[in-house]
């Protein structure tokens, strides 16, 4: 597994690179297997990333799109992850509608929504047992929780399925398991703001467990580990001081 850190000076710069990160692994992608799968994140951090990849000028028809997690709300509810991304880039492209893969929150029942967007994966991906996606983006909470995978709760541990059900302060939520992440080619993690600092230093530089500080779960099995930080985030970290390697590829 090889990790990067790279800790950009502002989150215009974190967008900037995020956004050259983004579109090489795309064009990888493509350029390997004539396909990219991306799921996205939610939250505030990606959303000018999004807007950003809006002006790109890609092969749509090749790209799909998923979500790594999702709020248990209707898609046109303003908390929506999906609605969020739409407005942001997929409606501002000329995607093939049946190219966007949303994780369905309209059967009152997230734990049926969970297991059909788990059938959604295994006829998309065939027969892979943990289908490796090209590229997961992810963002973190300043509890250390990522896509919907929160401290200290049963999501943490399924390695069973595909999708579960999260929760946050007793709502539920759809999430991608962490052996679902941890089995793509790149994850990315774009995180941004002062109040994730401490969750940095857990996740960095202490014995803190996973159940604690979910991000620290995330350790891909055979692919690469980026987190993109902005300096508010990343201010008592450096690429020095980590296990990680900066960037080996400034040109990306
Ligand atoms: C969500 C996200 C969640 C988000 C973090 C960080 O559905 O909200 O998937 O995991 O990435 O909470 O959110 P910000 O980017 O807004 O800080």
């Amino acid at each position: 597994m090889t990790k990067y850190l790279e800790i950009l000076d502002d989150q215009l710069e974190l967008i900037k690179r995020s956004r050259r990160i983004v579109v090489s692994r795309i064009q990888e992608a493509i350029a390997r297997r004539g396909i990219c799968t991306i799921a996205l994140a939610g939250g505030s951090t990606p959303k000018p990333l999004y807007e950003k990849l809006a002006q790109e000028n890609l092969p749509w028809e090749q790209i799909h799109i998923f979500w790594g997690d999702e709020r248990y709300v209707p898609a046109d509810h303003p908390d929506s992850n999906q609605r969020m991304a739409r407005q942001a880039w997929l409606d501002q492209v000329p995607m093939p509608p049946n190219n966007i893969h949303p994780m369905p929150t309209d059967a009152a029942d997230p734990y049926l929504d969970a297991a059909t967007y788990d059938a959604t994966l295994r006829a998309f991906f065939g027969d892979q047992t943990w289908p490796a996606f090209d590229i997961i983006l992810l963002g973190m909470g300043d509890d250390g929780h990522t896509a919907s995978l929160f401290p200290q709760t049963a999501a943490l541990a399924v390695s069973d399925r595909l999708i579960t059900v999260g929760e946050k302060q007793g709502e539920p939520r759809l999430t991608f398991t962490v052996p679902l992440i941890n089995a793509a080619h790149h994850i990315i993690f774009l995180v941004a703001g002062h109040n994730k600092q401490e969750a940095l230093q857990q996740i960095f530089h202490s014995e803190a467990d996973g159940f604690a500080y979910p991000s620290k779960l995330i350790e891909p099995d055979h692919g690469i580990l980026w987190w993109l930080l902005d300096a508010a985030a990343g201010d008592r970290l450096t690429p020095h001081d980590t296990i990680y390697q900066t960037n080996p590829h400034p040109a990306l």
